[in-house]
């Protein structure tokens, strides 16, 4: 495969206390991103795609428990950094930006000055002159229209999408390698979601910046992304190029998304099936397939056990009982669907 990896994840668990019990959101997820690519991670509400990336930044809340096998990121195992080690790897190596930029920034604070202050935390030797002209030019590079002005200017004397640009050019102030952007254009109306998005791919090209970006919406992903996971119940159920997600899904849920997306490419009038039934309770998830009561072809198996990952190219693999080829029951179903591989 293409590409050298920047960040390994192995087998990450998240857990929070909560007074009902243990809310279990991550149970095991492992992946990479490799250098220069965008990994769109994809799921329904609650599968656990923002507590996955909270965890890889150590940003929890503290009834949070994690553990992972390992998390590396250039070698450093981010799961065992110390926090002081951290703080330097956080919003300077791998920097987030979230979906509404109002509640991460501050108020009363322009907008030049706060990007201004981000770059000054991590290079305290820049100076103030130095990191002025540094900020101009990043709103050059997020397209900032007027940039002096919008210097000057306080969050709410800017839209939606210029608020979410200077989120962006705070987030690639110290030149960072990784990029987690979490559900950065839903707050946005549609035009506005496609300039941010189309800017995000001019700069992940021209700096040679990997990014995870995560979202519910698979329209975006075929935009955006180079790779996809899928997610549910706090599982990778998934995993492709997105090209293989769209043309050959092997897992009924993907298949259920992919279902429930409008599509260019059919016809106007083709209904939209939402997936029936609701996602898992994450206080006490199946033990098997999390999709079984929602999936049309489960069968007992899927009740019991997880599966291991079915490899269906270098690049692709499910979580899926009805590609094991010893899997007990008759036939597969699935397959006739016209949801996975052939054969
Ligand atoms: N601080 C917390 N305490 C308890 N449970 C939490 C906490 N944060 C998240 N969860 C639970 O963890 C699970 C995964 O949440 P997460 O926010 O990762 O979902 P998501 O996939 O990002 O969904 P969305 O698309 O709505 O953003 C959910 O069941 C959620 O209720
Ligand atoms: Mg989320």
């Amino acid at each position: 495969m293409a590409g050298e990896t920047i960040l390994k994840v192995n087998n990450l668990k998240t857990s929070f206390a909560t007074k009902a019990g243990r809310v279990q959101a991550v149970r095991g997820i492992s992946f990479e991103v490799r250098k220069g690519e965008v990994l769109g991670i994809v799921g329904e509400s609650g599968s656990g795609k923002s507590v996955a990336s909270l965890s890889i930044l150590r940003v929890l809340p503290d009834n949070a428990t994690l553990s992972a096998d390992s998390i590396d990121f250039g070698g450093q195992d981010l799961a065992r950094l110390p926090k002081k080690e951290f703080r330097k790897i956080r919003g300077a190596r791998i920097s987030m930006i979230f979906q509404d930029p109002m509640t991460s920034l501050n108020p009363l604070m322009t907008a030049g000055r706060q990007v201004e202050e981000s770059l000054l935390e991590h290079c305290p030797q820049m100076g103030r002159q130095a990191a002025r002209r540094k900020v101009l030019e990043l709103f050059g590079r997020v397209r900032m229209p007027d940039a002096e002005s919008r210097y000057r200017a306080y969050p709410h004397e800017l839209s939606g999408g210029m608020r979410q640009r200077v989120m962006i050019a705070m987030a690639l102030s110290c030149d960072p390698e990784l990029l987690i952007a979490d559900e950065p254009t839903t707050a946005l109306d549609v035009t506005i979601q496609g300039q941010i998005l189309l800017l995000l791919k001019e700069l992940r090209g021209a700096a040679d910046l990997s990014v995870i970006f995560i979202t519910h919406d698979l329209g975006v992903v075929a935009g955006i992304c180079d790779r996809v996971l899928v997610m549910y119940g706090g599982l990778v159920m998934e995993e492709g190029l997105t090209g293989e997600l769209f043309s050959r899904p092997a897992h009924p849920y993907t298949l259920g998304l992919l279902a429930s997306v409008p599509r260019l490419d059919q016809p106007k009038d083709k209904r939209l099936r939402p997936i029936a039934g609701s996602p898992p309770d994450m206080l006490a998830p199946p033990a098997g397939c999390p999709f079984f009561p929602r999936c049309e072809w489960a069968r007992n198996v899927c009740i019991d056990g997880r599966p291991e990952c079915a490899r269906l190219s270098p690049t692709h693999k499910s979580m899926c009982w009805l590609l094991q080829p010893d899997a007990p029951g008759e036939g597969n179903p699935f397959r006739k669907a016209g949801g996975a591989y052939a054969g």
